[in-house]
């Protein structure tokens, strides 16, 4: 079985980043100069697939115009030869063949990948979150790809988390298998810290079988009265193993200010182009000696 196909899913309100996200949607928000579901696309490229699909919302049209021809910008890149800049608008049409499906209402996560059913057909599939950026040194999806091939299997990326931090994830009860590899014996979709099974929480990404679609569909309103993909994957379990993988890499919640802001930090910090300043900047800000100041050194 080979997986071909990435939902990446953007269809959500992004509320905890209000109210920017009234009119701009959270997936649009920059990383850096990238908006996050660039880093997501490229992921998924780099991982070896090449079949995107999106799930977008009414009002998003900004993401599908980001992937699309832009002749108008080429041509005056063109014209004052901006090379390079123009290699990279161009590269963007290029980069995956993305397609688009529109989740009419905001239902939740397991109703968002269910409106990608058509798309994705009847074999395995990936699924990403873009606001959960992972920065690994091989990508995420490619370290579950991996998995796959030994397990042929639902695979969840899980990372530890603090005791107090369970009640925002969906957490596992897992049994270990091999090093950082756990079969999941079962899931609660944000349990209280005295309740979790583990501290095993889910991230972003996820390898499934095209039977969740069934296991979806069976799910009733969950948590916010949304159809929530945790429940889903708890339905399946009955059929299907589900496996979890505690991936190499640091994430980000990009969805949350905080988490947003430290992304940023982090990858300023790589960029040799930035790096320097950025490093001298945080350093007379840390000392107190800001640098608006007209007493700053
Ligand atoms: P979140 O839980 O982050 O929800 O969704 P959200 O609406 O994006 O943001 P908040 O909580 O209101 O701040 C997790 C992922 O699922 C997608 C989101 O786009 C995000 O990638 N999602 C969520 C949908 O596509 N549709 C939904 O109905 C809900």
């Amino acid at each position: 079985m080979k997986i071909d196909k990435a939902v990446i899913v953007a269809a959500g309100r992004g509320t905890r980043f209000l109210p920017v996200t009234r009119s701009i949607p959270k997936e649009m928000l920059p990383l850096v100069n990238k908006p996050l579901i660039q880093y997501a696309v490229e992921e998924v490229v780099a991982s070896g697939i090449e079949r995107v699909v999106i799930v977008a919302a009414p009002g998003k049209q900004s993401l599908v115009d980001y992937f699309s021809p832009s002749p108008e910008l080429e041509s005056f890149l063109e014209e004052r030869g901006k090379a390079e800049l123009l290699g990279e608008i161009q590269r963007l049409g290029r980069l995956a063949d993305i397609s688009y499906v529109i989740q009419e209402e905001r239902l939740g996560l397991g109703h968002a990948v269910l409106t990608a059913r058509d798309a994705v057909g009847d074999g395995p599939f990936a699924v990403l979150l873009p606001d959960d950026i992972i920065d690994s040194r091989v990508p995420v999806l490619r370290q579950m790809m991996d998995v796959f091939g030994r397990c042929q299997g639902n695979i969840l990326a899980v990372r530890r988390i603090g005791y107090r931090e369970t009640s925002k994830y969906g957490v596992i009860k897992p049994r270990e298998v091999s090093p950082g590899l756990y079969r999941v014996e079962g899931l609660v979709e944000k349990p209280e810290p005295g309740e979790a099974p583990s501290q095993l929480g889910v991230v972003g990404r996820y390898i499934l079988m095209p039977e969740v679609f069934d296991a979806i569909s069976a799910t009733p309103p969950g948590i916010g009265g949304e159809i929530q993909l945790t429940d889903a994957l708890g339905f399946l379990l009955a059929k299907q193993d589900i496996y979890a993988l505690e991936f190499e890499g640091v994430r980000y919640d990009t969805g949350t200010p905080q988490g947003w802001l430290e992304a940023q930090i982090a990858f300023a910090m790589k960029n040799p182009e930035l790096s320097l300043k950025l490093k001298q900047y945080l350093g007379r800000l840390l000392q107190g000696s800001h640098p608006f100041r007209r007493d700053a050194g």
